[in-house]
This record gives structure tokens, sequence and C-alpha cells, in this order.
């Protein structure tokens, strides 16, 4: 699908941790933003309406050989440029000037505005900003001067003669940069000019305006989670009975998971199917407890379920997903974690030969954009606000072989730790809560009689994207009511624990 042609400011990533979080603050003040590869041609940099460059921090040194640069031609464009962190460097190599290996500086630093038009404008003499670097400009190419400095850096940052070029050795991304995100506007709405048009109801109607010039009908597979709920919303209030939904249920789902996805979009008019291969999931499963073998199974599943609906129909033209930006972005630019730790198969890995095309009308958008536009197309709020769910569902929260009781335990004792989040008021400040089982059991009492019950685990955890996680440190009271009630209220439960393993080590699902 063609991008959108809205101004935009371009983004080459040269591998820092903060690059996205450029993108995600001049979104932030409206303005379209996009990363892009460090190496990105010039001809994709320059064009889908750029008007401006920002080069992000990275670990190189440009002094180094083989040194990370940008395409030839993007430099010398004439389009306004913000080098940040090594992005400056990259500025003061290009025009001349000289940079030197220094003693890393990291942390907070007090700028000095020495010139207060332009890309610092009303920013304060001085202001907090965050360092994170090894290398400085030793000497400032001759074209440019100082407009601002630290106790540590004499040129922190830079400016051209004409206004245009600039590099900054700190970190105007990071919240530590209390001033940051006005010096990101300065420079992407005052000096490139770029109108601040980039709004969810905004990019509703252009979604909407193309994605309705499309021919064909389209499938969407939707799994009850807010990315494909959102994705088949805006189809469906583009093509409307074009728009043909399905629902796998794989026998792994939630409690009351089912009927609480099939509410919601016929409360949305959508054409909505069930397809029930719960049987042929479990049968799958049956026996295995190895957990990439189940993560493979339950993929292959879905692979099955699905091109099966598909080839019965045999009408479809296009395939949409809720593919998000960070997804782009992870397979296209960062790479990903060179080990892999656990595949993350949904079902996505559709083959080939289904012949079907793949639309993504979200691939634009971050989390919570997606949210925002969900809110606006009339999905229920509490369905927004929902925790993740793993795509193999209770496959990787039933430890070991996945059996109907364990399922029936962990369906039930999840919706107790839920609930009683919810009612403690703490449901929207954790990332997840769950209760996962698995073949352990001990011994316990129910009434006068012995039972020899399963083992619960009660698993809460805090994160901002996933890829780290911290236990929560519930309050004991809340994780008392929480125990009495699964063990009162969850036949063949006799005791339950609470996991406090972060990650790393752990993983934030047991399998
Ligand atoms: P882990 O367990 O790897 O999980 O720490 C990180 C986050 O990803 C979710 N998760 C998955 N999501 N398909 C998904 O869509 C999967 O196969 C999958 N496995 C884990 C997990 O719930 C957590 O939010």
């Amino acid at each position: 699908m063609p991008a959108e042609t809205t101004d935009r400011i371009a983004v080459l990533d040269f591998g820092s941790q903060y690059s996205h979080l450029i993108c995600r603050r001049i979104r932030d003040f409206s303005v379209r933003a996009e990363l892009l590869p460090f190496d990105a041609p010039a001809a994709e940099v320059l064009s889908d309406g750029t008007l401006g460059i920002i080069l992000s921090g990275g670990p190189a040194s440009t002094y180094e050989e083989g040194a990370p640069m940008p395409q030839q031609g993007i430099v010398e464009s004439g389009l306004p440029i913000l080098g940040i962190c090594y992005g400056h460097q990259v500025i003061v190599t290009k025009y001349g000037g000289r940079v030197r290996r220094v003693s890393r500086e990291y942390g907070p630093s007090t700028l000095t505005v020495d010139d207060e038009s332009g890309l610092l404008a009303g920013i304060g003499p001085t202001v907090r900003a965050w360092m994170s670097h090894g290398d400085e400009a030793e000497e400032i190419p001759e074209s440019f001067h100082v407009i601002g400095h630290t106790e540590g850096a004499a040129a922190a940052a830079i400016s051209d003669r004409a206004g245009r070029i600039f590099g900054i050795q700190f970190h105007p991304e990071v919240a530590h940069t209390p001033r940051g995100t006005d010096i990101l506007r300065n420079f992407a709405v005052g000096i490139c000019g770029a109108r601040q048009e980039w709004t969810m109801e905004a990019f509703v109607e252009r979604s909407v305006r193309r994605l309705s010039n499309i021919s064909g009908r389209i499938l969407c597979g939707v799994s009850g989670g807010v990315d494909s709920s959102v994705a088949a919303a805006l189809l469906h209030r583009a093509v409307g009975d074009r728009l043909q939904c399905i629902f796998v249920d794989n026998g792994l789902l939630r409690y009351q998971e089912a009927s609480q996805v099939t509410d919601m979009f016929s409360g949305l008019g959508v054409n909505f199917d069930t397809v029930d291969a719960s049987v042929s999931f479990l049968a799958a499963l049956e026996g295995v407890d190895d957990p990439e073998a189940k993560r493979k199974i339950i993929g292959e599943e879905f692979v099955r379920a699905f091109t099966r609906y598909s080839k019965e129909k045999d009408q479809f033209k296009w395939l949409a997903q809720g593919t998000l930006y960070p997804d782009v972005i992870e397979s296209g630019v960062s790479g990903g974690p060179a080990a892999v730790i656990k595949s993350h198969h949904n079902v996505g890995g559709l083959p080939d030969w289904l012949g079907l095309e793949v639309l993504e009308p979200l691939r634009d958008l971050y989390k919570d954009e997606v949210r925002r536009l969900g809110r606006i197309l009339g999905l229920p709020e509490r369905f927004l606000v929902r925790h993740p769910f793993p795509g193999p569902g209770l496959g990787v929260r039933v430890m070991g072989e996945v059996t109907t009781e364990k399922l029936r335990i962990c369906r039930e004792a999840s919706h107790i730790v839920e609930e009683e989040l919810d009612r403690a008021g703490l449901y929207d400040s954790v990332w997840q809560a769950y209760a996962a089982v698995g073949d352990d059991r001990a011994v316990g009492v129910v009434g006068d009689f012995r039972l020899y019950g399963y083992v619960v685990m009660i698993r809460v955890v805090e994160s901002v994207d996933a890829m780290t996680a911290d236990w929560a440190r519930l309050d004991h009271s809340l994780l008392g009511a929480m125990s009495s009630r699964i063990t009162n209220e969850v036949e063949g439960v006799a005791w339950v624990t609470y996991a406090i393993s972060s990650k790393p080590p752990a993983t934030i699902e047991p399998q």
C-alpha cells in the first residue's frame, strides 16, 4: 500500500536505542515522522513528502573505518538536517570538522544556549540535556557556529550559517531532556515548515479514502487482540460488506473470550465468522510438552484453519493483518535479537500459495495511536485497554502437556486474578496479569478431605515494552484474596504461588 503523502520528517537510524523515540516525539506534535535505515537510498529518503532529515545517534565512531554514513545525495540535498549524537558527528565530519574520542559522558548535563534563535528558540538560557556519548566535535566546520555548550562539550549544539543544518551532542528525544520536544518542534515545524497534520481523525479520513479504492474481497483474521480488531474496524468503515472477518476458536482462549469477541463484532455490524477448530488444535497438542514444539503446532494449526476457510470460500483477493509500525521497523531495520528466545509466530505466517495479497492498514501506527484510532472507530474502551494476550494463547500458560483440565484451571484462575486486580483499581497499571498451571501437584485439605491438587502460579508484571519486565509488588492482602478465591472457586487447585522472577532472566510467559 502506498504510504501517506503528508509532510514528513525522515529519521535515519544509526542504531541508537532511542531512534524510535525520535519519531514518537515528533508524531506527538502531529507531524509525520518515519524511521528509515541509515543507508536508505537518497531517492527513498527524499521522496514521499520529506521536508527535513534527522540523523539519529548510534554506537559507531565517525573516525573508524567503515563508519556508517548516509547515502550520497542526502546531506547534499539542501533540505534541513538535524544530527543527534552520532548524527552530530556525521555533520561535523561531512562538513570538514574533526571528531575525537573523549572519556565517556553519560547522564544529565546543563546546556547553556548561546544562540536563542532557530533550533534552540524559546527554550531558555539554560536547560537540562541528556548526554550519552564517547566522542565529541574537536573542531567544528568553518561554516558552522556554536549555538549551545555544556561544561564538558564546547560544541554541544552547532548550526550552519544559513540556520538549516544542525548538530546536537545530547538527546532531545528522551524524557531526561525536558525541553527536547520543543527543540524537535523548532526543527520540524519552524525550520522544515512541516504542517502539523498527523492527527488520528485525518488518518482515518485518508485511510478510508485509500482503502475504499481497493477492489475485491478482503479476509481479516481477528484474534480478539486490539491490533487485528482495530484493523478490521477501519477496513469495515472503508469497504463495508466486502470485508469478511474470521475468528479461529483454538480452544486456548481466555474466559468467555469467544462470546465477548463475537458480541463486539456483531455490535460493529461486521461480516464475522467463528471457526471452531478447538478439537483439531487440542488433538494436535496431545502428548506434546516441549514449549517450542507446542508453539510450532499451534502456528501450523492456525495456518490450516485459515487456509481451509479461505479455500472453501474461494473469493478473497486480500488478506488484512494488524501489523504495526514497530513490527515493520523490527523486521526491516534493527534486525532483532541475535538468538531466538521464543518463536513468536502468529497467524502472520501464511503460505504464499494461498495467493492472497497482504493489506496492512495500521503499518504506520504505534500501539497508542492504534488505541486512539480504536476509540474513534467506536470500539469499547474496556476492550482497547485489555492486557496483551499471546498468539498461542493459553498454550504458553499451561506448562507441559496441554490438557482440558489444565486449560480450565488456567482460564478460571486467570479470570479471578484479573477480576481482583480490577477491583483493586490496578488493572491498568500493570502490563499483564494471569495465572499459569503446570504438572506440579501438592497436598491440600478441602473440608475434611485430602486433595492432591494442582499448583497454580500467579504472574503479574510491570513493563513498558515487554522487552524487560519486573514482577509487580502487589499488596499481600490482594495476593491473599486471589489465592483464597482460586483455591475455593477453581476445582482441583490445592496451592497458589506468586512468580517473583523478572525478565531477564525469566520471560513474561512461562513457555
Ligand atoms: P515473553 O514471554 O517472550 O513475552 O517475555 C513478551 C510479550 O510477548 C507476548 N508473547 C507473545 N505474543 N505471540 C504474541 O503475539 C506469541 O507467540 C507470544 N509469546 C509471548 C507476551 O504475552 C508478552 O506480552
